[in-house]
């Protein structure tokens, strides 16, 4: 292998840079040429190709977002669109590919590989970590620090005026940011699309604690399936109207900011891992890391995002918010 190319594609994440600073620098220790890709799968199509030197990723570690730039393209669903890209990487002369993404990215990829052979090895970057054959994915570690330095803030408010608040987080598909930053700022309820949200039985729960505490905070993620947090809290508030709530959206603030330095370390795995991947021919495959040890899933198990949430976790979390 000569030359890979990289990109970063759908939503951004904390750690993409710390990824894409990798693998250029793993690929230029084995002399291989790096190209990186601009705005995803839209730069492969309109030719957006820029090369890649150890320089260029100097001083890019520690920043948010993604130097490539990022894009939801619509344009790569179809068969014109992804027969444009397949030009564009056999005229650059690219040998692989190193997508870092979320699930719309890999099933771009696993798409495209049934119509060209250039083999395309992927990088989980999404704050949802919502892919299977990786404990986190890029992103996420990052996103849900964010979500309890708010949440701790909001705190503090809630405590001083008695009040009921409702905090929505991203995660329109899967509640694992919820769930996890819910249990670090003790919530006293999280509210996921993968289990059945009960508003009756929420509310019961918020009458019979009414005396507990002074300040309550309902994690909602934006999936939910009962609705985001306003449709809830107008629910709470028609049958408990002694509480005096409020709804906070944390929106895309959880999707900026310097990553963590566990997703430094994660990212900057993965990306020297990928172009390992990619000399040993590997091709449609996440890397992830399970249990600390690098791990290969191909890209369609990857995206099938039944996520079984951890019983035991479900438990405490239900204990905890007593
Ligand atoms: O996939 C990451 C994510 O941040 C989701 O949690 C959220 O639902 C979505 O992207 C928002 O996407 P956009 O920025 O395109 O509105």
């Amino acid at each position: 292998m000569k030359k890979i190319a990289v990109f970063t594609s759908g939503g951004d994440s904390p750690g993409m840079n710390a990824c894409i600073r990798a693998v250029v620098r793993t690929a230029i220790y084995h002399n291989i040429q790096v190209v990186g890709i601009m705005h995803g799968y839209d730069g492969m199509i309109n030719d957006e190709f820029i090369p890649l030197d150890a320089k260029s990723v100097a001083n890019i570690i520690h920043r948010g977002g993604t130097i490539l730039k990022t894009a939801r393209s619509q344009e790569f669903l179809t068969i014109e669109g992804r027969t444009k890209a397949a030009k564009n990487l056999t005229k650059h002369g690219i040998g692989g590919v190193i997508v870092i993404g979320g699930d719309g990215s890999f099933k771009g990829a696993l798409q495209f590989s049934k119509e060209c052979d250039i083999p395309f090895v992927g990088c989980p970057g999404t704050i949802d970590n919502d892919l299977i054959g990786t404990d986190f994915t890029i992103g996420y570690d990052t996103a849900i620090n964010t979500v309890v330095e708010a949440v701790d803030k909001i705190r503090d408010t809630a405590e001083s005026h008695n009040r009921l608040f409702f905090v929505e987080v991203m995660g329109r598909d899967a509640g694992l940011i919820a769930l996890r930053s819910g249990i670090a700022v003790g919530a006293e309820a999280i509210l996921i699309p993968e289990t059945k949200t009960n508003v009756d039985e929420l509310i019961n729960k918020l009458e019979s604690g009414r005396k507990n505490k002074s300040s309550k905070i309902i994690l909602v993620a934006e999936g939910d399936d009962a609705g985001g947090a306003f449709a809830i809290a107008e629910k709470v508030k028609a049958a408990l109207p002694y509480y005096d709530t409020r709804v906070s959206i944390l929106g895309h603030v959880q999707r900026g900011g310097s990553p963590t330095a566990m997703e430094r370390v994660n990212a900057s795995r993965m990306g020297f891992a990928a172009v390992e991947a990619l000399m040993e021919d590997k091709k449609n495959v996440m890397i992830g890391i399970v249990d600390k040890q690098i791990q290969l899933t191909p890209f369609e198990n990857a995206v099938k995002h039944i996520q079984e949430l951890n019983p035991h976790l479900m438990k405490m979390v239900d204990i905890l918010s007593l």
